[in-house]
């Protein structure tokens, strides 16, 4: 079979992975190969365990790997054979030297620019698929144009809104595909091309064109509004626990204003997730950099607040445990930074788990996607850990319940069962007020859920 277009990707992660997938499936004209330094995870996309656990995930691959989608690690033939490139690897906060805790780290970044020059023999459209601070498309421009050598790259923006968990819908029904060029007739005829793949399945009214800058920036400003949101509602929830009001019905009530909306309105023990926190940093990192302290100071606050709420859980934790937890053991139901996914990257779960073991506290993990990673994430940390996939045997003779995780398998699990084997009194932190508190509470669990009132059998706290 001929195809009518070539396209490589760099960086087979979370992103590029199922974006890929998606192209291959939708665009069954198109070739598409991705490729990665790391051959373990090659191999993985190459096997039945994929890395990376994604609800539909698995037949989406199946049905187009070897057809015209391939997982290979030779990166530099996958630069010489393809003229689209997108670049997907990672951009984490830097750690060290300027801009440490803050700045994006863009070596990876970097280094791909520089293998795309030196192995490319034929002009290439290159494309920033990471998240990137604005104005990284000139640096990239500039490494690529800087040899006299009839080789000529276009590059483009086209920042990547998928949410893990739902990544395979959201592929295939984008709010919006965002896509930025230069606005010359190269860089046109580049943003053309890039639109007529996606015309393959996303209507026309939801690709967007924009100038390059623009496109850079609305990536990270989404997830700073986002985040904004989660932190907003998590400020509340502290005042709601002091002046009895209830978080949920607030949030209820201000979504239902049409010009505010629903949705991100979910309490919390914070937002977790690769990206939230290091996109904002990068955002206030930027503003910084431009002189634009009052900017940053704001946007900063989101990250605070962050903070203070994963703070505020142990504290409450602690204040409705006797000011002691020592020696107490802990179940953690969930692991994961969110419900339907195997990442632990920048879970509360993780930060949760550190504090409760400085309180010399015993904590059993569950979680049914993310005990791999949390035992990775874990690993070196001083105290009693275990790791039990099922959440009725890890809360076994437990002091307490966090849930930290909003899986639907919490929902509806045998309570009074799992209350009868537990120490009394027996205590459920719901950091995602996913359960049924009062049924719980009649069970005979002291409930604390985020931003409402406890429900507890305590007679001068009712
Ligand atoms: P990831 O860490 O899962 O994957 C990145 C991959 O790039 C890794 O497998 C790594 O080995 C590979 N890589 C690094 N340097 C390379 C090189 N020089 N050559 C070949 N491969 C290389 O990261 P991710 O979660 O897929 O995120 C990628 C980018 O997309 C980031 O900028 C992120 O901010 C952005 N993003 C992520 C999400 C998400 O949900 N995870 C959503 C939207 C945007
Ligand atoms: C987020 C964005 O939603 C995506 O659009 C974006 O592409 C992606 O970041 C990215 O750039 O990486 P993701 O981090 O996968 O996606 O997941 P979200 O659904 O946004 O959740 C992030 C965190 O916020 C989770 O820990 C979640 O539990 C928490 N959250 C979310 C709340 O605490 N309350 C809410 O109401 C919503």
């Amino acid at each position: 079979m001929t195809f009518e277009k070539t396209i490589l990707c760099i960086g087979a992660g979370y992103v590029g992975g199922p974006t890929m997938a998606m192209i291959a499936a939708q665009c069954p004209r198109c070739l598409v190969t991705v490729v990665d330094i790391n051959p373990e995870r090659i191999a993985a996309w190459n096997s039945d365990n994929l890395p990376i656990y994604e609800p539909g995930l698995d037949e989406l691959v199946r049905a187009t790997r070897g057809r015209n989608l391939f997982f290979s690690t030779e990166i530099e033939r996958g630069i010489r054979e393809n003229d689209i490139i997108f670049v997907s690897v990672n951009t984490p906060t830097k750690s060290f030297g300027l801009g440490a805790g803050m700045a994006a780290d863009l070596q990876y970044w970097e280094k791909t620019a520089r293998q795309i020059l030196e192995f490319s023999e034929s002009s290439k459209i290159v494309i920033e698929k990471s998240t990137l601070p604005v104005k990284t498309a000139l640096a990239m421009e500039r490494i690529l144009n800087c040899r006299e050598n009839g080789i000529h790259f276009d590059v483009l923006s086209n920042p990547e809104f998928l949410a893990e968990g739902t990544a395979v819908r959201d592929l295939e029904h984008p709010d919006r595909i965002l896509i930025g060029s230069r606005e010359t007739d190269n860089g046109l005829k580049a943003r053309q091309t890039l639109v007529d793949i996606y015309a393959s399945w996303v209507p026309k009214e939801r690709i967007l064109t924009s100038n390059i800058w623009s496109s850079e920036l609305s990536k990270l400003v989404s997830n700073a509004f986002l985040a904004q949101r989660i932190s907003s509602i998590n400020a509340i929830s502290a005042l709601c626990e002091k002046a009895e009001a209830d978080v949920a019905e607030v949030s209820r009530a201000v979504g239902m204003d049409s010009r505010i909306g629903p949705k991100f309105l979910n309490a919390s023990i914070g937002f977790g997730g690769s990206c939230f926190r290091k996109d904002i940093l990068n955002l206030v990192y930027l503003c910084r950099n431009y002189g634009l302290d009052a900017v940053a100071d704001y946007w900063e606050s989101v990250v605070k607040i962050n903070d203070y709420q994963q703070e505020r859980f142990i504290r409450n934790m602690l204040g409705a445990m006797f000011n002691t937890l020592a020696g107490k053991r802990i179940c953690l139901w969930g692991f994961a930074f969110k419900a339907n996914t195997g990442d632990t990257r920048e879970s509360p779960a993780i930060f949760i788990a550190r504090r409760l073991l400085e309180e010399q506290a015993e904590i059993v993990v569950s979680d049914p996607k993310a005990l791999k990673n949390a035992r990775t994430d874990l690993a070196g940390i001083e105290g009693q850990i275990r790791y039990v996939e099922d959440p009725l045997l890890a809360a076994e003779g437990c002091h307490a319940i966090a849930l930290l995780t909003e899986w639907d398998l919490y929902r509806t699990l045998d309570f009074p069962k799992i209350f009868d084997s537990m120490a009394k009194p027996a205590f459920i932190f719901d950091g995602r007020n996913i359960l049924d508190h009062h049924r719980c509470f009649d069970i005979g669990f002291n409930v604390y859920p985020v931003g409402k009132p406890p429900l507890t059998h305590f007679l001068e706290e009712r």
